[in-house]
């Protein structure tokens, strides 16, 4: 793990999934939630923070592992500098992985910047000579909030989405605000706006802007998906919100031989 403090924050990354999981700003409270139950362990995910997901989103045919392989990968740490004024940068890499039957092997680049913000870079390259790479990414981060009863999300209305609570139904949004009162799953597709968290216990905003990104996720698990999962507390859904940036489903990414993409999040509390 690789830890960090800058003169604004602090921020811890597990080179296993190159995972962030945690970011804070001095004397404030912490803007990534981890959950008290996630295993550590080399096989699982971690629970909490921001997993990579990459090449897939969700479940996949022939696949046993949900959301791809990439948060479950051991990511090489390339290289950490500092600016000077403070502002911290961490790069990790993917190394080349073609075990799985269905893509072409890829590279993927990581970039963690650490100041006031938090800024996120991934980038992913088709390796030559295999064809095309279809994929799926999204950067499924984990937001504390002060109690969800208090939280709205702003941002999205008029966007059409995926509903997959009790099947998988189309709908578009109507509301100005999101409020969360039962299990959401959401994929908000053609939609490139930032989303704030509005945060009326913790009384701040967190903003998450991205580039390159066309789909919105938004997770909660509520009370009896919270139960279900057995690296999530029964009690926890009440202090964490997913807000994930990512290209999944229709809004899916193919790359052609040698070509790179960049997706970029920046996470920043007003
Ligand atoms: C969300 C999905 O992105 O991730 C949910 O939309 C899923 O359906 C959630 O339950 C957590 O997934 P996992 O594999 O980390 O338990």
């Amino acid at each position: 793990m690789v830890k960090v403090e800058t003169p604004q924050s602090a921020a811890e990354i597990y080179l296993h999934g190159a995972h962030v999981t945690h970011f804070q700003r001095k004397n404030e409270p912490p803007v990534l939630w981890l959950s008290a139950e996630s295993k550590f362990d080399e096989k699982s995910p971690i629970r909490g923070g921001i997993p990579i997901i990459l090449p897939w989103f969700g479940a996949r045919a022939g696949q046993t592992a949900a959301h791809g392989f990439a948060r479950v990968k051991s990511w090489e740490l390339a290289d950490v500098a500092a600016s000077t004024t403070g502002v911290v940068t961490v790069r990790l890499r993917l190394p080349e992985c073609s075990e799985f039957a269905g893509f072409s092997p890829f590279t993927a680049d990581y970039v963690v910047t650490l100041g006031e913000t938090l800024e996120l870079e991934l980038t992913v390259r088709n390796s030559t000579g295999h064809g095309l790479l279809a994929f799926e990414q999204c950067l499924h981060t984990y937001f504390t909030v002060g109690d969800i009863g208090a939280v709205s999300l702003a941002g999205l209305q008029g966007t059409m989405y995926l509903d997959k609570v009790g099947g998988s139904h189309e709908r578009v949004e109507m509301g100005e605000a999101i409020t969360i009162a039962s299990e959401v799953d959401r994929v908000y597709m053609d939609t490139r706006a930032a989303v704030d968290i509005r945060d009326g216990k913790l009384r701040r905003t967190i903003r998450v802007e991205k580039e390159n990104s066309a789909s919105t996720v938004v997770w909660n698990p509520w009370v009896a998906k919270s139960k279900a999962m057995a690296d999530f507390g029964d009690e926890e859904y009440h202090t964490m919100v997913c807000v994930e940036s990512g290209n999944v489903g229709k809004n899916s990414l193919t790359l052609e031989e040698g070509k790179t993409m960049t997706m970029k999040v920046k996470v920043e509390i007003l």
